[in-house]
């Protein structure tokens, strides 16, 4: 069996990109639709309601697209708004929170793990409940860490001022000895160096981004869904606000170019 139907992937912006780089790598012939919301932007600062309102439309809006599969790139929208999307909609959604969790619990060797991630994504407990709800004895440490978005959206991946910033977000996960570090927010995958020099090389990084991509595999490989004709997969990018920002950021993300931006609305 094949299904040349695309896969949906959406985002509150350009971030998602961390996932549709993953895709390109592990699931190379699938086509893919991508809705970055670049008009609402960001989502970390807004509340559940809010994030859920835009989360229903932007499935809407992929559902216009015939797809077979939407992956919640955003780990704000995962976080706040999974469990209603999947109410709402016949399609199979998958959101990063739990294939970023069931990865960290299976590599942690001292049962302790940090997450990163929005403002939002942090207060709302999703990645500690989901860690708990694989095994309670784990113990999950959480941290905001807002300005890494803006940071990487500058292009500042390597200045100093976000070496100085990850020093002091990440201090209070180093005290608690974590050995496992979550990277629960879809621009975090770009600073993994960075996080890497203050985590130090015994911390595994988790990228939540490249576990819902293999979560993507398997769901579709188990149903019978994955496309099998074509080699590479065609990729379809909407954004919500005009395209230049989205492509000029967009390429230091896929680190390709990116040929067909439309405006969605
Ligand atoms: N995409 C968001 C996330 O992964 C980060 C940017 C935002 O706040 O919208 O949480």
């Amino acid at each position: 069996m094949s299904d040349s139907r695309p896969i949906g992937i959406f985002d509150s912006g350009v971030g998602g990109l961390t996932v549709v780089a993953k895709m390109q790598e592990i699931l190379p012939k699938e086509n893919l639709v991508y809705f970055g919301d670049t008009a609402r932007v960001p989502y970390g600062t807004k509340s559940k309601e809010t994030v859920t309102k835009f989360s229903v439309e932007n499935v809407e809006f992929l559902m216009e697209h015939n797809v077979k599969l939407v992956i919640v790139a955003c780990n704000t929208a995962s976080s706040l708004s999974l469990d209603f999307l999947k109410r709402c909609f016949k399609v199979p959604i998958i959101g990063v929170i739990e294939p970023g969790a069931r990865e960290a619990a299976s590599v942690t060797r001292n049962d302790r793990i940090g997450v990163i991630g929005t403002h939002a994504t942090v207060s709302s407990g999703a990645y500690e409940k989901a860690i708990k709800k694989i095994n309670p004895r784990y113990s999950v440490f959480t941290q905001a860490c807002p300005l890494f978005v803006p940071l990487v959206e500058e292009g500042w991946v390597d200045k100093a001022v976000t070496d100085s910033v990850a020093q002091i977000y990440l201090k209070p996960l180093k005290r608690r000895s974590v050995d496992t570090l979550i990277l629960g927010c879809t621009h975090y995958p770009i600073l993994r160096g960075v996080l890497r020099k203050n985590m130090g090389q015994g911390v595994i990084l988790i990228d939540s981004a490249r576990e819902v991509a293999r979560e993507a595999r398997e769901i579709l490989d188990a149903s019978g869904l994955l496309n099998g004709s074509g080699s590479k997969g065609k990729y379809k990018f909407f954004v919500s606000d005009e395209p230049n920002r989205f492509i000029r950021i967009g390429e230091q993300f896929l680190k390709k170019r990116i040929n067909c931006v439309k405006r969605a609305v």
